[in-house]
């Protein structure tokens, strides 16, 4: 049974467990799971993204620990297709897939809803934001890279704000936009504002002391400056 995607309105901040002691890591989310609905996992294949991160094995221990969080599994992998169900069997409630590795992204997105999860797409900084056009209106959401995909505690590239604002003209009210690299008390108001409603977040996370006291930051740094 997986977790229902919560519907738009609110700002949702996403801690992404890349940033998190994985020789402890059912701690550390232990630490922010009162403060989140939604957790971020990135997976990394050394194909996509020059990084290696895990695969359905750990999402599927996670999961025993954290039965109520939604598992938003971000495939930064060349073979969505073959790795999509063995993530959404392991406890994956959503599967965002890259739009630059798969051939056929209408037929990927109908694999998701076969598997009955949440379906994201997600763009890298160098792709334009009108090559999701012919899928938009078919996906949950989408996950604007602000950073070059493969590695945490980069810094936000600034066009990603543009880059925001377009997307969000082109997203109806039900579906969310998810903004991933470099989100941080500082650059947060400045992408909520050009209408992003989850911020992914791992290093502002999980790198600080207190995980929970830095989502509540983030959390207080969207509502501040919302349009
Ligand atoms: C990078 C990942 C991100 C990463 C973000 O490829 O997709 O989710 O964890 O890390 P920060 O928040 O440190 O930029
Ligand atoms: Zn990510």
């Amino acid at each position: 049974m997986s977790n229902y995607l919560p519907k738009p309105g609110t700002i949702e901040i996403c801690p992404s467990i890349l940033s998190a002691d994985f020789a402890h890591l059912a701690d550390h989310v232990a630490q922010v799971a009162n403060e989140i609905r939604i957790l971020h996992l990135d997976v990394m294949d050394g194909h996509f993204v020059p990084n290696l991160t895990f695969g359905p094995v750990l999402v599927k221990w996670l999961r025993g620990c954290f039965p109520k969080l939604f598992f938003d599994a971000h495939l930064m992998i060349t073979d969505a297709p073959q790795y999509a169900p063995q993530f959404v069997k392991a406890g994956a409630d959503g599967i965002t897939f890259h739009l630059e590795a798969v051939n056929d992204p209408h037929a990927m997105i109908r694999q998701i809803r076969q598997l009955n999860v949440a379906a994201g797409v997600s763009i890298k900084p160098g792709t334009p934001v009108q090559a999701l056009s012919p899928i938009i209106a078919d996906v949950d959401m989408v996950l604007l890279m602000s950073v070059e995909p493969g590695f945490g505690g980069q810094g936000f590239l600034p066009q990603s704000i543009e880059r925001c604002r377009e997307l969000k003209k082109m997203l109806r009210k039900d579906q969310w936009l998810q903004v991933d690299g470099g989100i941080d008390p500082t650059t947060t108001p400045l992408i909520t504002a050009a209408g992003a409603d989850m911020l992914v977040a791992g290093s502002a996370v999980f790198g600080r002391p207190d995980p929970a006291a830095a989502c509540r930051t983030i959390r207080d740094a969207a509502r501040s400056y919302q349009p």
